[in-house]
């Protein structure tokens, strides 16, 4: 199937090759066409599969660009959420003229409400929507196609009494449709009394979870997760984690514990400003900073390519909220990690975890990511048939580093080095040698520089590196 064939139009199409999106996945197949002919839809996906577009690229369709008035409506649980869902139907209807705005809590009111006079959809989370309303700064009478991102969480005891009223704002004939990775019974039949005939598309899965992901557990007595919490984090040695923890006051305080242990951490709640939360986001997502201590905020929807593991320092509160944060790492058919600690009164839950998400949780032992590791970097270092000194063209720099074998260097740690501390990515590193007192490694050429210097200072396995490009190939 092509994205042609759901019926997409032309400058639609040049945005996603645009974004590299080559065919469309499950839930973009079956619940675009239904969308685009004007249908409600309920639909449920795995995490990581593209709701977003399911129903984003039907909804750049419908926005006319010369109507002035707010045609399209998303609301989302989280401000996050709300700017990262803004991203990308921007993104969608990058050759379209359609104006998306984003409306969430926290920031000056006034800026949003200027940007609104020109929006023809918003994204909001519920608490400034409501906000907006009352002080007749966003009118919804023509908001014919709303979206509820997250439905179960939108629909649940703390937004349902909001959403009602502001779904009440938008026009009867309306088209309304709700995705989340996880649809429970009970919000299923409330979606009725509020959705004209819904179409309800359930992509198959045999698991909740995807299944690309890994699961494990760790048992500890309660007063032992920090230093599990270390030693985990030690061994995995993840590429960048999410660290869920219950409440915001135990986020601040595994913040503070694991900052005094050396290890660096950002953190996220509720109850920072701001500011604060988009400048962990940003350092986040752009890859600066590799672990997020987060309460559920975090959990539901966020989609960092980096994130390789999530690790549950805290037992979700029920499995559903277990789905959501695993959902976190193993995104468009990536592979992930997680881990669960537990203590010996929390099996229970564990195993009403397996059940409901029809996944096995395994016993974690340490050595064993290790040996994952190693095989999967024997392979790709494995020497290519390709000429020396270019890949794709790109004339490549040799590196010598001011480290080796006996300062316990292995080449992984090289690569994961070059990786951690520059923009690069594995498969732009290349022909590692781990020599006795130095390394040598390969990278771009034109990127060889500024790597060095990146390189220069950091720590590989508590030797501090010296960095230089050589002038011999
Ligand atoms: N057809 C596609 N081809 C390639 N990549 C895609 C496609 N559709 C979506 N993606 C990418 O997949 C990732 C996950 O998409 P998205 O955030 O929409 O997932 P989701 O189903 O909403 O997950 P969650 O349940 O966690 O909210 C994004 O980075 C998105 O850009
Ligand atoms: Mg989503």
């Amino acid at each position: 199937m092509t994205f042609a064939e759901l019926g997409l139009s032309a400058p639609t199409l040049e945005a996603l090759a645009h974004l590299g999106y080559e065919h469309p996945t499950p839930i973009q197949e079956q619940a675009i066409p239904p969308l685009l002919e004007g249908r409600d839809v309920v639909g449920q996906a795995q995490t990581g599969t593209g709701k977003t577009a399911a129903f984003g690229l039907p909804m750049i369709e419908y926005a006319d660009p010369d109507d002035p008035e707010v045609q399209a409506l998303v609301l989302t649980p989280t401000r996050e959420l709300c700017i990262q869902v803004t991203q990308a139907l921007r993104a969608y209807g990058q050759r379209h003229r359609v104006d998306v705005v984003a409306v969430f809590g926290g920031a000056p009111i006034r800026d949003q409400a200027v940007r609104l006079k020109d929006a023809q959809v918003v994204v909001g989370t519920v608490g400034r929507v409501m906000d907006m309303i009352d002080r007749h700064h966003l009118f919804l009478e023509q908001a014919r196609y709303v979206v509820l991102d997250e439905a179960d969480e939108m629909l649940d005891l703390g937004f349902l009494e909001d959403v009602e009223a502001i779904l009440r704002r938008c026009p009867m004939g309306r088209q309304t449709a709700l995705f989340s990775a996880t649809v429970p019974p009970e919000i299923q039949r409330l979606a009725d009394t509020f959705m004209h005939d819904p179409v309800t598309i359930r992509v198959r899965s045999a698991t909740l979870t995807i299944d690309t992901v890994d699961h494990h557990y760790v048992e500890v007595p309660d007063r032992e997760k920090p230093d599990a919490l270390v030693r985990v984090l030690k061994e995995e040695r993840p590429e960048q984690a999410i660290v869920f923890v219950r409440t915001k006051v135990g986020v601040d305080r595994l913040g503070r514990r694991l900052t005094d242990a050396g290890v660096r951490v950002k953190t996220l709640h509720g109850d920072m400003p701001q500011g604060q939360r988009d400048g962990v986001m940003i350092a986040f997502k752009e890859g600066r900073e590799r672990l997020l201590v987060a309460t559920d905020v975090a959990a539901r929807g966020l989609d960092i390519t980096g994130v390789s593991h999530v690790v549950n320092y805290d037992i979700p509160n029920s499995p559903d909220i277990y789905v959501h944060r695993i959902g976190r790492t193993g995104r468009a058919g990536e592979s992930g990690r997680a881990i669960t600690l537990i203590t010996p009164r929390q099996r229970r839950e564990l195993a009403a975890i397996e059940r409901h998400a029809r996944t096995q949780i395994e016993p974690w032992a340490p050595g064993e990511r290790r040996t994952q590791r190693e095989r999967a970097e024997r392979e790709a270092w494995r020497p290519r048939h390709t000429k020396p000194h270019s890949r794709d063209g790109v004339p490549y720099a040799k590196l010598i580093l001011g480290a080796g074998r006996t300062d316990g260097l292995e080449p992984a740690d090289v690569v994961g080095a070059v990786v951690d501390h520059t923009h690069l990515e594995n498969d732009d590193v290349r022909h590692v040698r781990v020599l006795e007192r130095f390394s040598f490694v390969e990278v771009p050429e034109p990127r060889a520089r500024e790597v060095a210097e990146k390189m220069s200072g950091k720590r590989i396995r508590g030797t501090r590196l010296r960095a230089e490009v050589t002038n011999r190939p």
